[in-house]
């Protein structure tokens, strides 16, 4: 197995899933190791899984490694959406045509790809309502980022019906859980609270997500692995919505700090204001459903990584809040 982005957030905890669950496997993780990859990540599963460093844009050495794989999992990715606004270039880099690198290495060699997306690629719902994005909504991103997503994932359906490739797809809902990187939103907040520093909520923190643990979106991955059918696009979310607002608060809860101990700063541009997955399809048909069902419980057990790991994220701290200095965010 080929896990492309192994060293990032949710590649690093699917290498951890694999070996702990499918100690079988043989897997080689291809990362270029960016601000955001961090191979001491993958320390838990040293001398386990064979670490390449290199970039995904290296079509000969991608198409290398696909050739020595019997299937490919592809995390890497830009992933965050305020540095997408900030300097698009690299998202239309790595996410488009890094993917397309990708895809033409598993259509020589015959190899299945499973790709990793987000529901960002639909857009926003309303703030009130109460409807979900589902596997037919259209396509309608928002940011740099999402559009680059979206990118990827069409050129994955058109490598499916043109050219037959092998292939599955899966969207997945806002995760939380250990070794995410301190820009996303609650290691951000943690952390800050974990240096003295205040919190910060964009614009009134009205902005709803819906927040599945990394564990239960790589167990979904897995079951796609298994017995996902090529050319499918699988919704993943755990239903669990909550306001950044109510974020920030059940944080400042759980670590008894005074509930006034956050700010409020400049509106993301374009922010998408709601999203949600209806997840019936992959709970029907492949029996997925989270086990992470008490936010609160994910919440309190991913503070407590955060307090007992400050020697992996302390040293990207500084840098991260720098970045959001200049964004007055
Ligand atoms: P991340 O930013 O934490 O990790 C990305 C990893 O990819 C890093 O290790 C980085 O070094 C590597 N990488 C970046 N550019 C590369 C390149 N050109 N060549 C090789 N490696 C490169 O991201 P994440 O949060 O773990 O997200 C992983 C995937 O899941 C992405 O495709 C993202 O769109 C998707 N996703 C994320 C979320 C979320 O909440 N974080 C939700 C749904 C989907
Ligand atoms: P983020 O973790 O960047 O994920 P995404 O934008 O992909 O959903 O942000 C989650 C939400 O939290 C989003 O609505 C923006 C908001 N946010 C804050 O209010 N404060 C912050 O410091 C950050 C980083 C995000």
């Amino acid at each position: 197995m080929l896990v492309t982005g192994g060293a990032g957030f949710i590649g690093a905890n699917f290498v951890h899933y694999t070996v702990r669950n499918h100690p079988d496997y043989e897997v080689t993780v291809l990362d270029a190791l960016t601000y955001a990859g961090n191979q001491a990540s993958l320390d838990p599963v040293a001398g386990r899984v064979r670490f390449v460093r290199g970039n995904i844009l290296d079509a000969p050495l991608v198409n290398r490694l696909v050739a020595d794989s019997d299937i490919v999992v592809h995390f890497a990715a830009e992933s965050h959406v305020d540095n997408s606004l900030a300097g698009p270039a690299a998202f239309i880099q790595t996410n488009i045509v890094g993917t397309y690198t990708i895809l033409e290495a598993v259509r020589e060699h015959g190899v299945r790809l499973h790709h990793i997306s987000t529901d960002e690629v639909f857009g926003d719902l309303a703030l009130e309502g109460t409807d979900k994005f589902t596997e037919q909504t259209a396509y309608d991103p928002s940011s740099p980022y999402s559009a680059s997503k979206a990118a990827s994932d069409l050129l994955v359906r058109a490598w499916v019906r043109s050219y037959g490739i092998t292939a599955t797809l899966s969207n997945c809902a806002n995760n939380y859980g250990p070794y995410q990187h301190v820009e996303k939103l609650i290691p951000r907040q943690v952390t800050n609270v974990l240096t003295g520093q205040r919190l910060k909520l964009y614009g009134e923190g009205l902005n709803v997500r819906e927040w599945t643990h990394v564990d239960d979106h790589n167990a979904a991955v897995h079951l796609i692995l298994d017995r996902g059918r090529s050319g499918e696009t699988y919704l993943i979310g755990s239903g669990d919505e909550r306001s950044n607002r109510q974020i920030i608060e059940a944080i400042l809860a759980a670590m008894d700090q005074p509930a006034d101990a956050f700010d409020f700063v400049p509106d993301r541009p374009g922010h998408d204001l709601r999203y949600s997955n209806d997840s019936a399809k992959i709970r029907a048909e492949l029996g997925w459903a989270p086990v992470y069902g008490d936010f609160r419980e994910g919440l309190a057990a991913t503070i407590d990584w955060y307090r007992a790991n400050e020697w992996w994220w302390k040293p990207q701290k500084a840098a991260t809040e720098a970045r959001y200095a200049a964004l007055n965010r």
